[in-house]
């Protein structure tokens, strides 16, 4: 039997009576733009965020474009972002003309370090840039520290951003994502641990006017009348038909969170005496968008291959810092370079995760990679 590394499949199968007349119902009402699904939508995404606005959107990427597009960020702007993440965080705030400044991440927490942030206001002041923002990433479905982010945030006057692609239902000293940033940004690819079935997203904020602004943008920049256009925006709709696979979805939601958290502690039990578990100190609570473990001093190329040998998936997220891809080469670093966020990517190695992981497969990856060490 193959050993998924997401294993989609299991899940469909929990729920997929429910999914086909979700589907169906769409089908029958016909509205599959901004259909009464996403509105529902929304208001359950709100409540989960802990906030009073969440405005779903076509991707985890139109959410971060959205709302800094929102925030009027551009040209002669920098935006402070940690140098270890998926390529959408950098992206968008290039393709708003602004400059991206590459800040080092911790080597046990892969989030942004707070200690970093005044060397990236520096190097963005030294190339005659504005600090206007910092987007904290919850990497691999673990919050950034936000009450650091937020103080630095407020003393410095920057707008905090969210990436929550990877973390939407979990929570930092008790209060969920969506809630810990000026705007918090998801995604729903369906491979994130709340995914659809295609591309989607959400921006959550209790900001009233930003939340207008937002709403409007995703639209084209619509105003009161629909053909009255006030803003620059997009076409960054959700569909309706992945609003109704989500709110079933959504059902299950909860009980895979408790799921993949068991599985994390059975890989932290089994691994944590020979190789670099990730830390969760108290206050957070991850949704484990990938169990990623460290192997420094070992040969990963050899752990792979064993691993790959007995059928068991493993990658790597991310090969390199986003400072060292060709586009992103010539942007400024924060102080004296990021060596955790050039580390990182050679260390790095993340194992089958999903809540449907079987215990009897897990102590086979487990004995696996302890194996493949020796
Ligand atoms: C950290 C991070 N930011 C942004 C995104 C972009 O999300 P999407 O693929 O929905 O555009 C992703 C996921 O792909 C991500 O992992």
């Amino acid at each position: 039997m193959s050993i998924e590394f997401i294993d989609l499949k299991a899940q469909q199968n929990r729920i997929r009576a429910a999914i086909d007349s979700a589907i169906a119902r769409v089908l029958d009402h016909g509205q599959y733009i901004m259909g009464p699904e996403v509105y529902e939508l929304e208001e359950r995404l709100a409540v989960l965020g802990g906030v009073r606005h969440a405005i779903s959107c076509a991707s985890g990427t139109d959410a971060l474009l959205i709302a800094m597009m929102a925030k009027g960020i551009g040209p002669g702007d920098a935006v402070l972002c940690p140098d270890f993440t998926y390529t959408a965080t950098p992206e968008t705030i290039a393709l708003l003309g602004a400059t991206p400044v590459f800040v080092e991440v911790g080597l046990d927490t892969f989030n942004i370090d707070p200690a970093g942030i005044e060397a990236g206001i520096a190097s963005a002041e030294r190339h005659e840039l504005k600090p206007k923002a910092i987007i904290a990433v919850d990497l691999f479905g673990r919050p950034a520290d936000y009450d650091a982010l937020r103080t630095l945030a407020a003393r410095h006057h920057l707008f905090l951003l969210a990436d929550a692609a990877q973390s939407f239902g979990a929570a930092y000293n008790d209060s969920a994502v969506g809630s810990l940033a000026d705007v918090t940004a998801t995604s729903f690819f369906p491979a994130k641990p709340l995914g659809c079935y295609g591309d989607g997203g959400a921006i959550l904020t209790n900001d009233d006017d930003l939340a207008e602004i937002m709403k409007s943008i995703r639209l084209h920049g619509r105003g009161d009348d629909k053909y009255d256009i006030v803003r620059v925006g997009v076409n960054g709709r959700l569909d309706t038909l992945q609003a109704a696979i989500l709110i079933q979805k959504l059902s299950i939601f909860a009980d895979e969170i408790e799921r993949r958290d068991a599985v994390a502690s059975r890989y932290a039990a089994g691994l944590r005496d020979r190789v670099a578990v990730p830390a969760m100190p108290d206050g957070y609570r991850s949704v484990w968008a990938q169990y990623t473990i460290r192997l420094p001093g070992h040969d990963r190329d050899r752990v792979m291959k064993a691993l790959s040998s007995q059928g068991i998936p493993a990658h790597v997220y991310y090969p390199r810092p986003v400072h060292e891809q060709t586009a992103y080469r010539d942007y400024p670093i924060a102080g004296n370079g990021t060596p955790n966020a050039t580390r990182l990517p050679r260390e790095v190695l993340s194992l089958p995760m999903h809540p449907y992981l079987e215990r009897a497969i897990q102590d086979r990856i487990i004995a696996a990679v302890l194996a493949a060490l020796e």
